[in-house]
């Protein structure tokens, strides 16, 4: 995905597109550009990270409006000439985009024969190119464009004939900001919320005219009205605070994400989670398909256990790349699990199994996401704005927000009596405070770190609930250490990954309670015999995988939430061994927060 900033107001543009295109940072730093209202226009851009563009951009201009992006490459190298903005010739239309024009290349054959001539390999060129042919006020012509272009776009565009951000919208997402004085465009509200929380998202096929007093929708040709939202965060949400990284910053807000997860969700009285999925949904089906990548599929495989266990359904936890669609879609509750709601092969995923005639539901931290508006129901993680590539606070909030959804299940199925009901939610409301108190042991975590994090390869083992969590613990540290770290479920390491344990493969083993830590114990006995070191996170009692493992850590007692606390554990590991290795860690290489392409 890439980042995308309009302004249009009465203040010198650049330094507004230069600060949103510092905070949409996290969506891809593969090169960054401005495109400037002048006549004609002028373009600033530069492959690398923001940084690189404010050095060798001015420090400000005389321009009221523009457009500025971030790049996650897809279509061409990461050079100054792939860089967005793309101008036509005689720099009179400019672009930025998000998302692949699939036609690209005969479009491009197309205005090649008709004598244009193209600076970059993206397939975004052929926008302003063709911009530049067609009739009419800027909006007209993006109006003629978009219906040549297939595939996927957020396309933000300026002429140098007016003081206007025309943008379009097709499978990418896009939001508009109604400021004082001064309108706003992005990709997401980070672009411009420290000047207004005040907020409309665009859908499919709406074509938008932003200028400083006015914002213009169109659908179809019909004029439309998306509705004015405020968001309930502000700029200091998506600051560092203090914190070396946002990472960091992200892992220890996670007690209070999850507070807001479980806020007036949980009647332990009753013995009722309160949400806004319908009982009739949760009853009527089953059997449910989980479909998320990345680190929401881990979060679904731990889902996928709860609700077999507290709903009596069966459940089960795809790669949303590898979906084929339900398997009896009248009977299945197909459950998307997204922390952006904008994941490409999730939404492919989800509106197969809608289009196969399943009822889906989205789970999900963006209010007004692509995934929110497809479902049929939505269900929020509540876990703020998570900046950090690799996803954290927003892990925790999933597996609490599915745990409540799962309970909610069991109840409208009669498959959970009150009173163990009323235990899972109490055990819950309690995972702010535990994992509060696993966060206050980082120095012991950094320590370990230290003492194992040289090595190059890295094991994760647990069982059941275990498992996920050993899948999450690898892909933090692969993602932001660069070190090869793999999860596998603890029995399965005799069956073939036991060659490749040595002295200098540390094992890390999730053993507490919900993992059945007895029969791992063996697997570390095996890895033991083979003078692998031994990280052990345990249960607050258990004493035997404690006196085997080189390392424990111990989580505070909470039934089938331990395996999520001990998560805890790995995150901080992950973040100390890359801290070590000085990597980059909110901006792991080759990687983008939300993957918008397939
Ligand atoms: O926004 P989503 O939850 O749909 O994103 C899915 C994955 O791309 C994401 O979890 C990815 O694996 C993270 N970088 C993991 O840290």
């Amino acid at each position: 995905m890439c980042g995308i900033v309009g302004y249009v107001g009465d203040d010198d543009a650049l330094p507004v597109i230069l600060d949103g295109l510092k905070r949409l940072e996290y969506r891809g730093y593969d090169s960054a550009g401005v495109c400037l209202r002048t006549d004609p226009l002028t373009v600033h851009k530069k492959a690398g990270e923001v940084d690189e563009l404010v050095e060798a951009a001015p420090e400000s201009s005389e321009a009221t409006c523009g457009v500025g992006h971030t790049r996650w490459s897809t279509h061409g190298e990461p050079t100054d000439e792939n860089a967005h903005p793309h101008a036509d010739e005689a720099r009179r239309y400019a672009v930025v985009h998000n998302g692949i024009i699939d036609n690209h290349a005969e479009l491009r054959d197309e205005l090649e024969d008709r004598g244009h001539v193209f600076e970059s390999d993206t397939d975004t060129e052929v926008v302003p190119h063709l911009l530049s042919e067609a009739e009419g006020e800027l909006v007209e012509r993006l109006g003629a464009v978009v219906e040549r272009l297939e595939g996927s776009y957020a396309l933000a565009c300026v002429s140098a004939d007016s003081d206007e951000v025309v943008v379009a919208r097709q499978d990418s997402p896009l939001v508009v900001g109604h400021g004082d004085d001064a309108n706003y465009v992005g990709s997401d509200v980070t672009a411009f919320v420290e000047h207004t929380r005040r907020v409309s998202y665009l859908h499919d096929g709406d074509i938008a005219r932003v200028t400083a007093d006015s914002i213009e929708v169109w659908n179809d040709g019909e004029s439309v009205d998306r509705a004015v939202e405020t968001v309930d965060w502000d700029v200091e949400a998506a600051e560092k605070g203090g914190y070396e990284h946002y990472m960091l910053k992200e892992i220890h807000e996670q007690p209070r994400a999850l507070r807001k997860t479980v806020s007036e969700r949980t009647d332990e009285v009753e013995g009722e989670a309160l949400l806004d999925v319908s009982d009739e949904v949760l009853a009527e089906h089953d059997r449910v398909e989980f479909v998320a990548c990345g680190t929401s599929y881990h979060a679904a495989l731990y889902a996928r256990r709860l609700f077999e266990e507290y709903a009596d359904i069966s459940a089960t936890a795809e790669y949303a790349s590898e979906y084929d669609g339900p398997h009896a879609p009248e009977e299945t509750l197909v459950v998307a699990v997204t922390q952006s709601g904008e994941t490409a092969d999730t939404l492919s995923a989800t509106r197969r199994a809608a289009r196969e005639g399943a009822t889906t539901v989205a789970v999900t931290n963006t209010v007004g996401s692509t995934a929110a508006r497809e479902t049929d129901e939505t269900v929020y993680i509540r876990a703020g704005p998570e900046i950090g590539v690799a996803a954290t606070k927003t892990f925790a909030s999933q597996v609490v927000t599915l745990a409540l959804v799962a309970v909610a299940a069991g109840r409208a199925r009669d498959a959970l009596p009150a009173s163990e009901a009323s235990s899972v939610l109490a055990d819950l409301r309690d995972v702010p405070g535990a994992v509060q108190r696993v966060l206050d042991n980082e120095d012991r975590v950094a320590e370990t770190a230290e003492e194992y994090g040289w090595d190059d390869a890295f094991f994760y083992v647990g069982r059941r609930l275990g498992y996920p969590v050993a899948l999450e613990g690898a892909l933090k540290l692969k993602e932001i250490s660069y070190d090869h770290a793999e999860g596998f479920p603890a029995g399965e390491l005799k069956h073939g990954p036991l060659a490749l344990v040595t002295p200098d493969t540390p094992v890390l083993a999730v053993m507490t309670d919900g993992t059945r830590p007895r029969e791992t114990l063996n697997n570390v006995k095996e890895v033991e015999s083979r003078g692998a070191p031994v990280v052990a996170v345990t249960s607050s009692d258990a004493d035997e995988g404690a006196r085997l493992a080189d390392t424990v850590f111990r989580v505070p007692s909470l039934g089938d939430m331990e395996p999520l606390l001990a998560n805890v554990y790995l995150q901080m590991f992950a973040y100390h061994v890359a801290r070590l290795k000085d990597r980059p860690i909110d901006k792991p290489r080759n990687l983008a927060k939300s993957v918008t392409v397939e």
